[in-house]
């Protein structure tokens, strides 16, 4: 490819979002708006990724992880034309393309820009941008053209007049512009006469002023080139970007037997043969192997899972990782540091947080293990509570493997079970239990002949009496 160096803008303050938040930063399907348009040129594999930034510029750059982006700033923000002039002194001399797209555009696709960049090619043109038609244009700048088809220019909603309105052609926003000419062009705009901005919309009528080529490709698809700027255009945009996540992974051998209440992030990957239930919602990075079943109400965020395991329904996981063969749920709670080896088992309305439980182990009814370092082959019996936290610190307990450990014990920590041993049931165990034995620690139970007898009648007298 020849040299193609993107500019995007994210510096605006987004006020139509109403909100402390800037606009770029708002999610969708889990990721910040922003990272679309980044990602999308990197996949192109332009040379440089310079990004226009402003408002909250640190949280953008802080999104924005480790990826190769130049950050410049913009501010105040005052207007597109006067964002892309701040990268001038980066861009001094370069000879190439200069690729421009908006930061709210998150569905814009990479083989459309593709398409913009060879027909900017081919026709050798100064400038090329993209447009699309929409039924309703509010909002957007309008594509106007002469009476031969040409394009003329591009007139903003706020500055444009009755007849201009009802322009179904739009702008979207992305631009491929020749490096020696962009600068030149944005020197001569002048501020826009309602809001005062420097419209990068106005280099189409000065380039064609001074006799430059200017080219068209128009989106075939209206959606893709969607301008997010209110909640409901992003709600509108999320269940675009949702709908393609799960035909995504359709594609990859996934079954979604409701693509319409999957809510799936955009860096969700699953396997081959695993089956999504609905009203699912999986989010972040989680990544899910092949053959796993996910049924319905589970919320699934930043966690790993292996193949062939099951995930019944209302189980929420966050940061966990399971392994082969586990079954979760249903109602189970698996929170950050759970991990959950092969073959395990955990039941309903079981809590497990920073945890190993280990292969085939079997935590199945009402317990809340924390801090907890659980051996393979353990049977940890229903309402069992690790009393990890004594308010002040955390202690850990370490149950060893093939220990069976009985229905309503609560094991205070720290403390340690040898391998193989066995807690009675309604224990509380306070001390260490060595391998093999057998810890109990209840009250013995009595058993009184006739009592139940005895009451019964004293009850009878006491209701006589008060007749
Ligand atoms: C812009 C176009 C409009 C087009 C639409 C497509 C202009 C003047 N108008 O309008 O023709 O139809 O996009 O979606 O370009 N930004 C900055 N600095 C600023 C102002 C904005 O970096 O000073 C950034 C914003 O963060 C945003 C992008 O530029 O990511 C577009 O700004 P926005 O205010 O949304 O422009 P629109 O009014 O949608
Ligand atoms: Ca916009």
């Amino acid at each position: 490819m020849s040299r193609v160096i993107a500019i995007i803008l994210a510096a605006g303050f987004g006020t139509r979002m109403k909100s402390a938040v800037a606009k770029v930063l708002h999610p969708v399907a889990g990721q910040p708006m922003v990272i679309y348009p980044v990602e999308c040129v990197e996949r192109i594999g332009v040379e440089r990724v310079l990004l226009i930034v402003g408002h909250q510029a640190e949280r953008v750059t802080e999104v924005l992880g480790d990826r190769k982006v130049e950050m410049i700033h913009q501010e105040p923000p005052r207007g597109t034309g006067h964002a892309v002039m701040q990268a001038r002194g980066v861009l001094e001399g370069f000879r190439g393309t200069i690729l421009i797209l908006n930061g709210d555009t998150p569905l814009l696709r990479e083989e459309t820009v593709i398409e913009l960049l060879s027909t900017h090619r081919r026709a050798q043109a100064s400038l090329t941008l993209l447009t699309t038609h929409y039924q309703d244009p509010s909002g957007y700048g309008r594509i106007v053209r002469d009476t031969r088809g040409r394009i003329k220019r591009i007139v903003e909603e706020e500055e444009a007049g009755g007849q201009e309105k009802k322009i179904h052609e739009v702008n979207c926003g992305v631009y491929a512009v020749k490096g020696a000419l962009l600068f030149t062009l944005l020197e001569k705009l002048s501020p826009g006469r309602t809001k005062g901005e420097y419209y990068l919309t106005d280099i189409v009528e000065e380039a064609l002023r001074s006799r430059h080529r200017v080219e068209v490709v128009v989106a075939g698809d209206p959606a893709e080139v969607m301008g997010i700027n209110t909640r409901i255009e992003m709600a509108a945009a999320e269940k675009i970007m949702r709908r393609r996540i799960c035909e995504r992974l359709m594609g990859e051998g996934v079954t979604i037997l409701d693509p319409e209440t999957a809510f799936l992030d955009a860096a969700v990957a699953a396997g081959q043969d695993t089956v999504i239930y609905p009203h699912v919602c999986i989010e972040g990075r989680t990544q899910i192997g092949e053959g796993c079943v996910i049924r319905s109400g589970a919320r699934i965020t930043e966690s790993t899972i292996s193949d062939r395991v099951i995930v019944n329904e209302f189980s929420v996981l966050s940061h966990a990782e399971v392994e082969e063969e586990a079954v979760i749920g249903p109602f189970a709670h698996l929170r950050p540091g759970a991990i959950i080896r092969k073959k395990a088992k955990i039941g309903n309305f079981v809590e497990v947080k920073k945890s190993e439980i280990g292969e085939g182990s079997k935590v199945n009814h009402l317990s809340y293990i924390g801090d907890s370092l659980v051996g393979k082959g353990v049977n940890i019996g229903a309402g069992t509570i690790t009393c990890n936290f004594d308010g002040v610190k955390k202690s850990h307990t370490i149950i060893e493997d093939e220990v069976f450990v009985g229905s309503d014990t609560q094991f205070i920590a720290p403390v340690r079970v040898g391998r193989g041993a066995v807690i009675a049931a309604g224990s509380t165990i306070t001390k260490d239990v060595p391998p093999g034995f057998l810890a109990i620690s209840r009250a013995r139970q009595k058993n009184i002949e006739g009592w139940g007898e005895r009451r019964r009648r004293r009850i009878k007298k006491r209701e006589k009496d008060n007749e």
